[in-house]
Parts: C-alpha cells; structure tokens; sequence
C-alpha cells in the first residue's frame, strides 16, 4: 500500500487542521469540535431583517388553529379562471414549452405584454428591449437591485413598504431610506388618499449617493393609489437628481371607485428612468406560478436581463403560456372590470363588519387591504403570547389574540416600517380581503366579537 507523502506545507495545514478538530478539555481528554456553524455565512444577511422570523413565517396558517381563517397573508383562497388554468394544463402536453424559455421570457408572453400594456404606456412597446418576464415580481426588482445597486447607494420607499424590498436592497449593498406616508389626521372614516407623502421630506432624503426612488401604486399596505399631482411631484426629483424609479404595480388591475390608475412611466420624461413592476400573480390569482414582468427602457432591461439570467436564468415555461393566454383574452372576456367589481364587493363586506364595529380603518382605493385602527383593540398583558411575537410591537400581540381569541388571523403593519419607525405601524393590523364572499362573511361575523375587547 502506498504512503501519502504530505510535503512540509501540506503536513502544517494538516496538523492544524487536526489541532482545531480536537478541542482539548482540562482533564486530559478530548471533546469533539463543535460543528454546527464550521463556516460563517455572508456578512450580508446580518442586514435587512433577513434572518429574523418574517411575519408571514410567525402569522403562518401552520401556527394558527386549523380553523382560523386567513386574512393575513395576501393569497387568493380561490383558483385562477378556468381559461387561464386550463392554457397551463394545455402547455404542460407541450414539448417546448416545458422547457426553458428565452431568458427574456416567452415570445407569446412578451408579445402579450405587449399588446395588453402598450396603450397603457401611450407607446408601442418592444418585445426585445422594453420587456423582461420574471420569477414574479419579487425576483424582477431583485434583478434590478443586483443590476443597479453600488455598495453604499441610497433607495429611496415609502413607509410603509412592501417587506421585500428591504432584504432585497440590503443583500445588494443599498442602503434603504424611509420617507413617511402620513397616516391620516382625522379619527373615524378616511380612505387611503389621505395617507400623504410630503415632497419637502422626499427632497430632504435625497443625497448625493441616492440611486433610486421605490413607488408602489396601488399600495401595500395602505391600498393608496398616488395621485397624478403627487407622482408629477416624485417624478421631478427623480429628474432633477438623475434617480431611476422602481414602480412597483402589481396592483394596477385592482383599483376602485372609479379610482384612476397613473403610470409614473407615462409622465414627461419619465420613461427613461422607470422600471414598472407586474405580476400575473396578481392578475391572474396565481401567486404560486411566479410569473411577473418588467416594463422599461432598454437601458434599464438590458443591465436588469444579465442579472435575472444569473438568478434563475428563467421563469416556469408553461405557466408563462398561461399568463399570456390571460392576458390575451382578458379585454375581450371583461376579466379585470369583473375582477374589480368582484373585489369591491369583497371590500364592503369587510368595511361593513369595521363600521358596525365603530373602528376606525382606511378604505383602500386599490390594491386588497385594509389597515384597521387597533389602537383601541385591549387584551391581557399576560396572554400566553408564543416567543416569536412577544418583544416585537404591539400589534404583534394584538394580531395573535385576535387570531386565536376570534378566529381570524391578519398582519401587524410594524413589520412594514423599519425599527426606528416601527410604533406608527403598531396601531394597525392589516386585512386581506383577497377571499371568497363566503369565507368575508364567516371573517366578518367573528371579528364582531372584537365588541368585547374595545377599550
Ligand atoms: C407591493 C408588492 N410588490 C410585489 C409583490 C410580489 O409579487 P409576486 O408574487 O409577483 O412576486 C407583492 C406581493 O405581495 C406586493 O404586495
């Protein structure tokens, strides 16, 4: 049998490496190297909350009561429509289409993309250069991170904002900044307009490292569709300090009350510096098919493409061929307008259970949540609280005993700001109505329980 000859070098390292594996003990003897964190991982995961308990991990229907009903995270508890589902069932005979799609996403997706967005954009897109399908909407915005962020460089949200964004920035080196939505100043009834962004604060924010300014219209949490005059006043800092707006859309096909949906894109000048967020998630109730897109000039889905190629190379082949049947058929079947009213009513079935309550909330003007005030909402300091919500905020606590005392779980709007910021969000809890009426009503009969707990 051959001996392995160790050189002078080799026999060190060896030898070191035997030392560290065998930690001695003061009585002589020896205790096995602890191994369970040999290699330390990166260094950017210690930012951005990415490794604390994320909120939908905690409000889990796995942590719930099997029968408590799930208005917390925002899935649809009904299928996609049947003409969309069974496009995906067609695709899946398929041969091409079950195997990896173009980078850039599927030709008829992109051409559907285009046929449906093009005079939303007032200009005939091109599927080349202006559209780029992705893994959702979520890996679109990652990939624009990775393609845009320098270590150090500034994103400008809103807050509150969508919980994404701020692992998804950091992990890229950015560095987050806040700029408030106020929530409204009037007790009782408002409507998401009247959450104000203050322009004077939005310029005060931007320095010389900003890079990029994050919209979301209609708006998650607060369901507030911007209005033309305030996205007029964004888009002229945008110009001014050379930013890139991410708008993050996901919503635009659920706005209400006639509410008008405005495309920051659309603005003067403004198409050479945005990036417009889609989902088919969304649209198409189908959040677990991971299909999404962005809209933009070539200079942004060119950077945005080498990057989105890298993270997942593509999206699910067949299920882009259903995202595009859907929108290829949407205008002619009245989908959206259906879906809209569909989701109105939805609404109202919520607001009517807060009213009869007496509880303040804000009524969204898009997008399926509502922020109900809980501020008034009281409960036992010594309810036994799990670990994983005790030490957070207030509505933390608030959310969990009302999933467990009523039976209906919803999200603590805490988790939607950063710490330093986090009590403006303690006072709400945020209901996704993005349910059948059937389950709405059940929801809205329990939380009438609600009655013995306000203060
Ligand atoms: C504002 C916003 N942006 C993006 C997303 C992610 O969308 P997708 O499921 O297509 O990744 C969501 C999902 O909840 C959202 O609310």
């Amino acid at each position: 049998m051959w001996a392995r000859v160790l050189l002078p070098r080799q026999r060190l390292v060896s030898n070191n490496h035997l030392r560290r594996a065998i930690m001695s003990v003061p009585n002589g003897a020896s205790k096995p190297q602890d191994r369970s964190n040999l290699v330390p991982f990166s260094s950017r995961l210690k930012e951005g909350r990415a490794l604390a308990e994320d909120v939908w991990s905690i409000y889990n229907v796995a942590n719930l009561p099997s029968d408590c009903i799930n208005l917390g995270q925002g899935y649809m508890n009904f299928a996609p429509p049947k003409w969309v589902s069974e496009a995906a069932n067609t695709a899946l005979q398929g041969i091409a289409e079950n195997h990896y799609s173009h980078p850039k996403g599927r030709m008829r997706l992109r051409q559907a993309i285009k046929a449906h967005y093009s005079p939303q954009f007032n200009r005939e897109l091109d599927v080349e250069s202006e559209i780029l399908v992705t893994s959702g909407a979520n890996e679109g915005q990652y990939s624009v991170f990775v393609a845009f962020l320098e270590q150090g460089d500034e994103v400008i949200m809103f807050e509150p904002f969508f919980d994404q964004y701020l692992p998804s920035v950091t992990f890229n080196g950015g560095k987050p900044v806040y700029v408030p939505l106020h929530p409204p100043k009037t007790e009782g009834k408002n409507t998401s307009n009247e959450w104000t962004i203050d322009l004077a604060e939005l310029r005060s924010a931007i320095t010389s490292r900003t890079k990029m300014i994050i919209v979301n219209t209609p708006h998650n949490p607060v369901g507030k569709v911007f209005t033309r005059k305030e996205l007029e006043g964004i888009a002229a800092l945008a110009e001014e300090f050379n930013l890139i707006v991410m708008s993050d859309e996901v919503y635009d096909c659920l706005t209400f009350d006639g509410k008008e949906h405005v495309r920051i894109a659309t603005l003067p000048g403004m198409w050479d510096r945005t990036v417009t967020v889609g989902s088919a998630g969304k649209a198409f109730c189908a959040t677990g098919w991971r299909v999404g897109w962005l809209i933009g000039p070539p200079s942004i889905i060119r950077p945005t493409l080498a990057a989105t190629t890298r993270i997942v190379f593509c999206t699910t082949s067949p299920l882009q061929e259903a995202a595009a049947a859907g929108l290829e058929q949407a205008e002619q079947r009245g989908y959206f307008a259906k879906q809209r009213a569909e989701y109105a009513e939805r609404r109202k079935i919520l607001t009517d259970a807060f009213d009869k309550l007496g509880l303040t909330y804000t009524l969204p003007e898009g997008s399926y949540f509502i922020l109900l005030d809980i501020s008034n909402v009281k409960f036992p300091d010594d309810y036994p609280f799990p670990a994983s919500v005790l030490g957070r905020g207030r509505d933390f606590r608030a959310c969990w005993f009302i999933a467990i005392e009523l039976g209906v779980s919803s999200i603590p709007v805490s988790e939607f700001y950063c710490e330093e910021h986090a009590n403006i969000g303690e006072a709400y809890a945020r209901f996704a109505f993005c349910k059948d009426t059937d389950t709405l009503k059940r929801a809205a009969e329990r939380l009438q329980k609600l009655k013995n707990y306000i203060q």
